[in-house]
């Protein structure tokens, strides 16, 4: 497992331009410095998603039915997981995290929480395909994937990520998922460029993280943070620009950056309602139905297989 992990982000580095990918902003401090993101006045989306299942909650309850089989991915904390079960009393979940260890403690919690839930722990990532329990039941299977997680992926991926979980779903089950709606820019370049600098720091972290991963010698203080909309792509765009030469080195191999050079390390799109239920559509989902905030700045959509 070791090295085709090593590999990619080499391979990344080697690119031109260069990128390493998302999943590693969340070492630990990286998933410190995530949740201090969500607290900034700036960061709208976790507090807004938040509200909608507050507001809409009983709403949301009634379309999803309650006892189903809640099946998570990148459940993490759980936190989000226990508003849901407080709503729909499912009568068993299913987190999956890369961080096996983490999730285990905040899955025994949940289970503690809501007596007679049938609560589990599953190490793995969703875009490398999960095998589910050969007993967890096959029925009303629900898939949570809140927080505009599926940002993170190009349409084309974010569109074979949908797919697995529509298989994951089964015939009679849905989706219920958070994705982040196209707002006003300088709303969106505020919220992933804080007055406080959280954003830099967690985007300047992924660095200190590559280096311990792969043995490089990235000084983050070369490096200064730039998030930026792209219009053409509906997408917020994170990348960390070279402010002197930088020659990095790892065993094996090095690369030299000019200053003004960028890593790209993050994609965030931004989903029009419309275009997110074509995606829906195209990977088997149908019967669509959406809550949102009174801006319209964010959706928790659901959607049945
Ligand atoms: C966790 C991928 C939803 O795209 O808003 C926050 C990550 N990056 N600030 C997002 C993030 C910078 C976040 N997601």
């Amino acid at each position: 497992m070791q090295e085709p992990r090593h590999a990619e982000i080499i391979e990344g580095l080697r690119c031109t331009p260069a990128c390493i990918s998302p999943k590693y902003f969340y070492d630990e401090r990286g998933s410190r410095l995530f949740e201090a993101i969500t607290r900034l006045p700036e960061y709208y989306p976790t507090r807004t998603e938040h509200a909608i299942l507050q507001a809409s909650g009983a709403d949301i309850a009634r379309a999803i039915g309650q006892g189903c089989t809640l099946i998570e991915p990148g459940a993490g904390s759980c936190a989000k997981a226990a508003v849901l079960c407080g709503l729909i009393a499912p009568r068993c979940f299913v987190g999956v995290d890369i961080s096996a260890d983490y999730l285990a403690g905040a899955v025994q919690r949940l289970g503690a929480r809501f007596p007679g839930l049938d609560a589990r722990a599953l190490g793995g990532d969703i875009t490398r395909g999960i095998d589910l329990p050969a007993d967890l039941p096959a029925a009303q299977r629900l898939v949570f994937y809140p927080g505009s997680s599926i940002g993170n992926f190009d349409p084309p991926s974010a569109l074979a990520l949908l797919r697995q979980m529509r298989a994951l779903a089964g015939d009679d089950g849905g989706l219920l998922i958070g994705i982040d709606l196209p707002k006003e820019v300088a709303v969106l370049e505020a919220a992933y460029d804080d007055a406080q600098g959280v954003t830099a720091q967690f985007n300047r972290n992924v660095l200190a993280h590559v280096n311990r991963l792969i043995g490089c010698d990235f000084d983050g203080s070369d490096w200064q943070h730039r998030a930026f909309f792209n219009t053409a792509e509906s997408r917020i765009e994170m990348h960390l620009e070279a402010s002197v030469p930088v020659q990095v080195r790892w065993p094996g191999g090095e690369r030299a950056f000019a200053a003004g050079e960028r890593i790209h390390t993050e994609n965030s799109y931004k989903y029009a309602l419309d275009h997110f239920y074509e995606l829906l559509a195209q990977a088997g989902f149908a019967r669509t139905r959406a809550w949102t905030d009174p801006l319209q700045w964010f959706a928790l959509v659901h959607a049945q297989a």
